[in-house]
């Protein structure tokens, strides 16, 4: 079955045509890469997925219109505003989203964040809140994660740690998961399947997909060598 089926997707906002008729499937259980350049609309899309902006086309999770279907889907957010007259602890602010204590007790234990559920959101680091962003995303038990660049402020531990957890997120509770990232090779080590998104979808399919130097061509609108995939010849001896 399909988690996340997308139709003839268009969405516009104001004159401009930020996504441009794309089509494609998220096989329940797979981890997807959705990869493009700044502006290429990687979090329109998954906030258009959520219900937040109007759009033509059809969205399906698991083959229900995707408005009815929002409980399953948990998502970290690429930005997220606090607000600072407001100050809440990381617990009270879990609780906004699930009032179970246990359930909360168990989203910190999982993320490996535990010692930060009485510190005030406002004094946590970058890497820190967007951990705690991943403990809120979990904590409904979602069927489907969106994580729209989760790890970009978190140090090469807790990325490390971060992919472990989505990893096992997969593997043994079978959630569906599309992230957003730019670090195409730790992308590459465990993503099976990709999205090429520039506007309009440029690829689709296996993450091998993604290291054909044509299509990272077509995607940056530049030549792009990642090693050590498509390195250039640097041997001069040659
Ligand atoms: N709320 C909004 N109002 C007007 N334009 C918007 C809005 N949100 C996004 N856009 C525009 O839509 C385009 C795609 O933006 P989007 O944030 O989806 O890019 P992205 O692929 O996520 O880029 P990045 O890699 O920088 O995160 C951009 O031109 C952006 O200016
Ligand atoms: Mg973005």
């Amino acid at each position: 079955m399909n988690a996340l089926e997308v139709k003839n997707l268009i969405v516009k906002i104001g004159e401009q045509e930020i996504i441009r008729n794309i089509s494609f499937v998220l096989p329940e259980g797979t981890i997807t890469a959705l990869i493009g350049p700044n502006g290429a609309g990687k979090s329109v899309l998954l906030k258009t997925i959520l219900g937040l902006f109007p759009y033509y086309g059809e969205i399906k999770i698991f083959g229900e219109n995707h408005l009815k279907m929002l409980n399953f889907v948990g998502y970290v957010p690429q930005n997220y505003t606090l607000d600072p007259i407001l100050p809440l602890t990381v617990f009270e602010f879990l609780k906004f989203s699930n009032r179970d204590k246990n359930k909360i007790n168990a989203a910190l234990k999982e993320t490996d964040i535990y010692e930060l559920k009485n510190r005030n959101l406002v004094q946590l680091s970058g890497g820190q809140l967007q951990r705690v962003l991943f403990a809120r995303a979990i904590l409904n038990e979602p069927k489907i994660l969106l994580l729209d660049e989760p790890v970009s402020e978190t140090d090469i531990v807790g990325k490390k740690e971060f992919y472990e957890i989505i990893k096992y997120l997969n593997q043994e509770k079978k959630v569906t998961i599309l992230i957003t990232s730019h670090e195409i090779t730790i992308i590459h080590t465990f993503a099976q399947r990709v999205l090429c998104l520039n506007r309009s979808l440029v690829c689709v399919g296996s993450i091998t997909e993604l290291f054909k130097e044509e299509i990272l061509k077509q995607l940056y609108q530049r030549d792009i060598f990642v090693y050590p995939f498509n390195r250039p010849n640097t041997n001069t001896n040659e």
